[in-house]
């Protein structure tokens, strides 16, 4: 089957038939071995869905020994642009396949082989890059956790992955600031349950780590603490055939508990939607330059930093560093420019962040983009003053698209490769890509009319790409997604569709928020103040922000007796949380108040109380045990957390 070039075709011919679709797709990228026919079938017992079972491949040979055996050795494969710590390094495919090969052998010669999981622990940097492909190539499984976590997050997420082998950097900078990541490194394992055999440690000249030269219990092969560069002295090895379904990586996304949920990402689905994904949602063509301005801790990271450029032959841009004050919020506009990038991809808080340093755009005029096609945007939704800035600045579409960890790619986008396509609109993600039946539904799970808000769904199967399970958790799988509506994702998130068929997704229904285009859980931050000896018991709400999209709140009520000052319960509540989740957080305020809104069975309101705190109307639930709570967390709130004096702070 001839893939269908306009959207309207390639969207019933996904539906219709999606194995059929697929399998097309999927003769798109170098298998060792083809998988048979039909390429979707279902686990025995739970019924999940996989892609492409029986064929083998292996994902770091797509993106990088099929580029050099095919013409592109000594195309650039990663350029490494690093205002921080003013480097700009430029890698052709040839070199990253060299590095690559001789990391993933010195990684064997630490014992890792195929099925172990690796821990990342690194700012953007190409090192973390050879890193990530080198585990691909082995078969083993690495799993990047994002430098703004603190030990605590790091240790829970070692132990559900339960590491052969850690990979950190000595330090990362955030802005001018060097953040030692070895020592956190170090509290982590200390903490866990679970002991790697080895951490490998990328030494940064500007803060070299203390190598701990003794030998862990578990391996006699060398010390428990590695110099990286000492890997890349190893024979170079060849990549090794896998599995479609076995797991490239997890990466850990929150939920609505303490608990991070493992996503599971295959390496055959994977590699064909993402494939796919590159020339028909984004338009870029092997060769051409594409620049994710993410960090490669999230899944817009792993998948449009690294996997998905290099799988179609592309140059990518890795940008160590922000969108602003590094060292101004003309940094991307340079990176454009100097990299001749034609897609660009970042989320809404970096172009407000850079619009609120330089409202005029000024900065852009000193550069020329006429390089750049498309911005697109996601990780929360573009707001519509936001996206007419950013089109009116740079004079290209600005696309919002709507995807989430889980899935990897985009479920709603404007698909600039395909024809036809109605055109962007502010405020809306756009339209389903080929191989989502994403659905409205309410509450019964039957689709609402047009127009009407509810909850966003996408019909079963998913397309390849997206998550198979969480890792060694089925059961959470299903009842954390499956279980809502039977025969469908549920994506924990609120929208609706016009009458013309755009899609608007409003935010989260669920105990998740979204500061700064990353994902929190309420929940958790909840559990860690609860936990705090003064507190009797609180509620985290995410509350508008201009600048990051939401902030968290904590809203807390005292044991009886005590008489702690509430500027000093704060002061440990915020110290608190950034010691446990981290400073990503950005938890920077709670505030005490009598008593919490309920249900008669003891429920916290939560979402009256975000509504409350938006400023939005609603209605006042029947359950609520004593009304008059409401107006006592209004004038707390109105005191306390929605001024002015709070939003400086904020931005101070
Ligand atoms: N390592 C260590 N600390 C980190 C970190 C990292 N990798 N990333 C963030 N932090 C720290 C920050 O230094 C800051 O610490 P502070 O409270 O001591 O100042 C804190 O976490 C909050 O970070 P952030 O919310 O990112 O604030 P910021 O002022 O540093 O930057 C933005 C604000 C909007 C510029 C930045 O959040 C941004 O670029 N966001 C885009 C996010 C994104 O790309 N998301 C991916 C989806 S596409
Ligand atoms: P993450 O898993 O961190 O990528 O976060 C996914 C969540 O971010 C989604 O469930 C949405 O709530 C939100 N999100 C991401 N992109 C968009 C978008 N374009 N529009 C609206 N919400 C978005």
């Amino acid at each position: 089957m001839n893939a269908p070039t306009t959207y309207a075709a390639a969207r019933a011919a996904s539906l219709t038939d999606p194995a059929a679709f697929w399998a097309a797709q999927a003769g798109q990228i170098a298998w060792f071995e083809e998988p048979p026919q039909p390429v979707l079938s279902q686990d025995e017992g739970t019924g999940f869905y996989r892609w492409f079972r029986g064929g083998r491949l292996n994902t770091s040979f797509l993106c990088l020994d099929y580029h050099v055996q095919n013409g592109r050795a000594e195309q650039t494969a990663l350029i490494y642009d690093s205002p921080v710590t003013q480097t700009v390094r430029r890698y052709t495919y040839q070199q990253l396949l060299d590095l690559t090969a001789r990391f993933a052998g010195g990684l064997r010669e630490l014992g890792v082989a195929y099925g172990d999981r690796v821990i990342l622990y690194m700012p953007n940097l190409p090192e973390a890059v050879v890193a990530m492909l080198a585990c691909a190539r082995l078969g083993a499984v690495h799993s990047v956790v994002f430098g703004g976590f603190a030990p605590h997050e790091l240790a829970v997420r070692i132990d559900d992955a339960r590491p052969r082998v850690i990979i950190c950097a000595s330090a990362g900078l955030e802005f001018d600031r060097v953040i030692p990541y070895k020592p956190l490194v170090d509290d982590a394992i200390g903490k866990a349950q679970h002991k790697p055999e080895h951490v490998v440690v990328l030494q940064r000249s500007f803060c070299l780590a203390e190598l701990n030269p003794s030998h862990s219990a578990a391996s006699e092969r060398a010390p428990r603490d590695v110099d990286y560069q000492q890997l890349l002295q190893a024979a170079p090895v060849e990549a090794v055939p896998v599995e479609a379904t076995d797991p490239l990586y997890i990466l850990y996304t929150s939920g609505t508990t303490g608990k991070p949920k493992g996503v599971v990402r295959d390496n055959g689905g994977h590699a064909v939607a993402l494939k796919y994904s590159m020339s028909a949602i984004y338009g870029v063509e092997p060769g051409e330059t594409f620049f994710a301005g993410s960090d490669i801790g999230w899944a817009v990271g792993h998948s449009y930093i690294v996997y998905g450029p290099l799988l179609h032959g592309c140059t990518t841009v890795l940008f160590e560093g922000k969108p602003v004050r590094t060292p101004d919020a003309g940094t991307f506009w340079r990176l454009i420019h100097d990299h001749n990038v034609r897609v660009t991809f970042t989320a809404p808080t970096a172009i407000r962040a850079i619009k609120k340093e330089d409202p005029e755009g000024l900065l852009s005029r000193q550069y020329d983009l006429s390089c750049l096609c498309y911005l697109f945007l996601a990780g929360e939704r573009c707001d519509p003053a936001t996206y007419e800035w950013a089109g009116q600045l740079l004079g290209v579409p600005v696309i919002d698209h709507w995807w989430q960890t889980e899935s990897g790619w985009p479920m709603l986008a404007t698909m600039v490769g395909l024809s036809d396509m109605p055109p962007p609109r502010a405020g809306s993600a756009g339209h389903p890509v080929p191989g989502y039946d994403v659905q409205i539904l309410d509450e019964a799970g039957l689709p609402v009319p047009a127009g009407t808000t509810g909850l966003v769904a996408v019909k079963l199967p998913l397309p390849p790409g997206c998550l198979p399970t969480l890792w060694q958790d089925d059961a959470r799988f299903q009842s954390s997604y499956l279980d809502t509506f039977p025969g469908y994702y549920f994506t924990g998130d609120g929208g609706y569709q016009d009458a013309e068929g755009y899609f608007y997704i409003m935010g989260r229904v669920d105990d998740v928020i979204n500061v700064a285009g990353h994902r929190l859980s309420t929940g958790e931050i909840e559990e860690l103040l609860a936990a705090h000896p003064a507190v009797a018991e609180c509620a985290v709400l995410g509350i508008a922000c201009a600048l990051r999209g939401q902030r968290p709140v904590g809203l807390v009520v005292l044991k009886d007796g005590q008489q702690m000052e509430e500027e000093q319960l704060e002061k440990e509540l915020i110290s608190l949380i950034r010691e446990q989740i981290g400073a990503v957080a950005c938890f920077r305020q709670a505030a005490v108040v009598k008593r919490l809104p309920k249900t008669r069975s003891g429920k916290i309101l939560r979402k009256t109380l975000r509504q409350l705190a938006d400023g939005e109307e609603f209605v006042l639930p029947s359950t609520i045990d004593d009304p008059a709570i409401l107006e006592e967390i209004q004038l707390v709130l109105e005191a306390r957390c929605l001024g002015q004096a709070f939003e400086n702070r904020l931005s101070s």
